[in-house]
């Protein structure tokens, strides 16, 4: 089988060399990839975001597969544009149409699906410029702290969490009428705030039937103990240890089944990865996002955990036969943690050349690379997060402890990485 992967983070490169270890795959390409998954693969000289080249590609190299990485194609309709194409009338395309990715793209969308569908999650009103005073008042008697929400994409920065009402409306202001977020913030959600401990769940449906991977939590904040501005994640484990039978069955029947029914009763066309982004307060689960693709860094546990060939997976979801497959798990902890470049999420320098990766243990370590790229026969950073180091260990302090060991062979000018993933937990 000929496949395309779309996306240059370390989730692709995840991805890419769990395709590249099928026997179904005969052979891989990634647009645009990065130093990593140019190991797994050929990398191809254009973005995602390039429709037209992408389309072109899948005609010339009579692709079969396309699996969609990031969020963004998918919510400007990569799949409808590819599937539109008279040619391509027998690919498949792991990621939702346009009208799906919704679920991500618009959060208003999102919460009235939940709602509609009685899948439990924060209470919420939604706003814009023509009822712009109600939402001052909402507001100013909204019990603290208020969680706003960007309606659109806003490149992870969208929500915002303000501890007090003045902090509140200013921020109210500065999404709807000076546009802080463009467009993605001229309608904004605003959220109850839940407490609780947050997990990742994924599940790969093809609209009828649908598995579930193996759970993760990330970790999102840039500093130890949770603390600083938030970024695209710093490491993340798998298995999550509160995600026992019982939550599972929780999360199964009152998030996962629902989604999936109310998919088919909206008649929205879904095929691919959902990421559940959950809170679990007091061992209840409330869904706090959909995302429509996996997750960056979760993919980088859960990709190492599966032990399924993921091309017979895309294969059944390409057939509707998801029903067929058993996802089997490696009961191992999975941990990763990500290097990013000084100054991350902040300003940060590019073009900086890593050193020692060839002297990691691969019998239980793995790179993936984040933010990398090739120039001269080297690899260079190439953006702010740059790599991560997942391990497998018997506990998450036995495999944090080797990837933090493992790091210690790489280098690159003002490297920087978290030393306490899966604190609350060891
Ligand atoms: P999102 O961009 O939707 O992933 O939200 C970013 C982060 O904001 C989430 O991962 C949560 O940590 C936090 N968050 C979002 N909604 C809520 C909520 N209703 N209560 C508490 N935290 C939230
Ligand atoms: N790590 C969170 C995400 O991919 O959205």
């Amino acid at each position: 089988m000929k496949l395309l992967l779309l996306g240059s983070g370390g989730r692709e490169h995840a991805l890419a060399l769990k395709i590249s270890q099928s026997p179904l795959c005969e052979k891989l390409w990634i647009a645009p990839g990065n130093a990593g998954t140019a190991q797994c693969g050929t990398n191809l000289p254009f973005g995602y975001n390039d429709f037209e080249d992408i389309r072109k590609t899948c005609i010339k190299e009579k692709i079969d597969i396309v699996i969609v990485g990031p969020e963004e194609p998918l919510v400007n309709g990569i799949t409808d544009y590819l599937l539109d194409a008279p040619e391509l009338s027998r690919l498949f395309v792991i990621g939702p149409d346009k009208n799906s990715a919704q679920l991500e793209g618009s959060k208003a969308f999102a919460k009235s699906f939940m709602q509609r569908h009685h899948i439990p999650t924060a209470a919420y009103r939604e706003f814009t410029a023509e009822n712009y005073d109600d939402g001052l008042a909402y507001l100013q008697q909204h019990a603290l702290p208020i969680v706003m929400k960007a309606d659109g994409l806003a490149a992870g920065k969208g929500v915002v969490i303000c501890n007090n009402h003045f902090e509140a409306i200013s921020e109210f202001e500065l999404m709807i009428q000076r546009a802080k977020f463009g467009d993605a913030g001229k309608k904004v959600v605003v959220e109850e705030f839940l407490e609780g401990t947050e997990i990742s769940v994924f599940v790969i449906t093809d609209g009828k039937n649908y598995v579930i991977l193996p759970e993760a939590k990330d970790y999102k904040r840039v500093g130890e103990k949770d603390t600083g501005p938030n970024t695209g994640g710093m490491g993340a484990v798998s298995p999550v240890p509160i995600a026992n039978e019982t939550l599972m069955k929780k999360i199964e029947e009152k998030v996962i089944t629902p989604t999936i029914e109310g998919l088919q009763k909206d008649a929205l066309d879904y095929r691919g990865f959902l990421f559940f982004g959950l809170m679990i307060v007091e061992g209840e689960p409330f869904m706090i996002e959909y995302n429509c693709r996996m997750g960056d860094p979760e993919t980088e546990v859960v990709m190492p955990r599966l032990q399924n060939d993921l091309v017979e997976i895309f294969q059944a979801t390409a057939e509707q036969k998801l029903d067929s497959i058993k996802i089997a798990t490696n009961p191992k902890t999975a941990c990763t943690v990500v290097a990013v470049s000084g100054g991350y999420p902040g300003e940060y320098t590019k073009g900086y050349t890593i050193e020692g990766l060839e002297k990691i243990n691969t019998e239980q370590t793995v790179v993936f690379h984040m933010g990398t790229k090739l120039k001269d026969g080297q690899v260079i950073t190439n953006g702010g997060r740059i790599l991560c180091v997942t391990s497998f260990g018997l506990s998450i302090f036995d495999a944090v402890e080797i990837s933090k060991l493992e790091l210690e062979n790489i280098h690159f000018t003002d490297m920087q990485y978290r030393q306490d993933i899966g604190y609350e937990f060891v």
